[in-house]
């Protein structure tokens, strides 16, 4: 069977991440989550306690920063200058610095050539806001995933909570409206539904509903 490429945009905490990875076991592809890398910059100006917005110092230190993915196993790492920090840019405290980061145009297109290198070689599922607008346009599958931000933030409060991380919900939920207004007001690369995506709204849907419902959309398309 050929290979495609698939595009799973959408705003924060709308499932894209959770939906790729099983689709990628369904179907024997690869997952590439976006979002991990522009946290991998936001951990690097978190760290070096530089303010998100001072846009120079940044540039400044992308300059010399070192971003890698490695896939082993299906798992996608993250190593920031040589050190793996998979599970560190999952902290809470860095999401608020990636999207800030994100809106910075130097920092989107030194990712987003990383990414087009990666799916290259097609059978890639790749998670992110720009994929089927600007990282993939030619992506054969665009699906743009949504939910309530009350959902998102619902979600995200139970899966950091799991985590052992002490959240609240209101917190989340102002966090992940602040994200999605940056992510959609950007002048580069924002955050938009492609014209021929797909738009799933998972609010009042089980996971394995809209794996359903993509999985459909791939058997149409393939
Ligand atoms: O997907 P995740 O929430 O981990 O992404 C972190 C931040 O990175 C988002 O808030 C968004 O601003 C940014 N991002 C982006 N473009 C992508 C993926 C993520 O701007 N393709």
């Amino acid at each position: 069977m050929k290979k495609i490429n698939i595009a799973i945009d959408g705003p924060a905490g709308a499932g894209k991440s959770t939906i790729s990875k099983l689709l990628a076991k369904r179907l024997g592809y690869i997952h590439i989550d976006t979002g991990a890398m522009y946290r991998a910059i936001g951990l690097k100006v978190l760290s070096q306690n530089i303010k998100s917005d001072d846009v120079d110092k940044i540039l400044e230190i992308l300059n010399n920063t070192e971003i890698e993915v490695k896939l082993i196993n299906g798992n996608q790492l993250v190593f920031l200058d040589g050190e793996d920090v998979t599970d560190k840019i999952r902290e809470p405290n860095v999401s608020m610095y990636a999207s800030d980061v994100s809106k910075i145009k130097e920092v989107r297109q030194r990712l987003v050539k990383i990414q087009q290198e990666l799916a290259k070689q097609k059978g890639v599922i790749m998670d992110g806001r720009d994929i089927g607008t600007h990282v993939l346009p030619d992506a054969e599958l665009k699906i743009f995933l949504t939910a309530t931000p009350e959902e998102r933030a619902k979600r995200r409060f139970l899966e950091l909570k799991e985590k052992g991380y002490e959240v609240d919900y209101y917190e989340l939920l102002d966090e992940i409206k602040q994200r999605d207004l940056n992510d959609m007001t950007r002048e580069f690369a924002p955050l938009r539904v492609a014209e021929d995506a797909v738009v799933i709204d998972s609010t009042n849907l089980t996971i394995e509903e809209v794996l359903e419902k993509v999985l459909e959309l791939f058997y149409k398309v393939i």
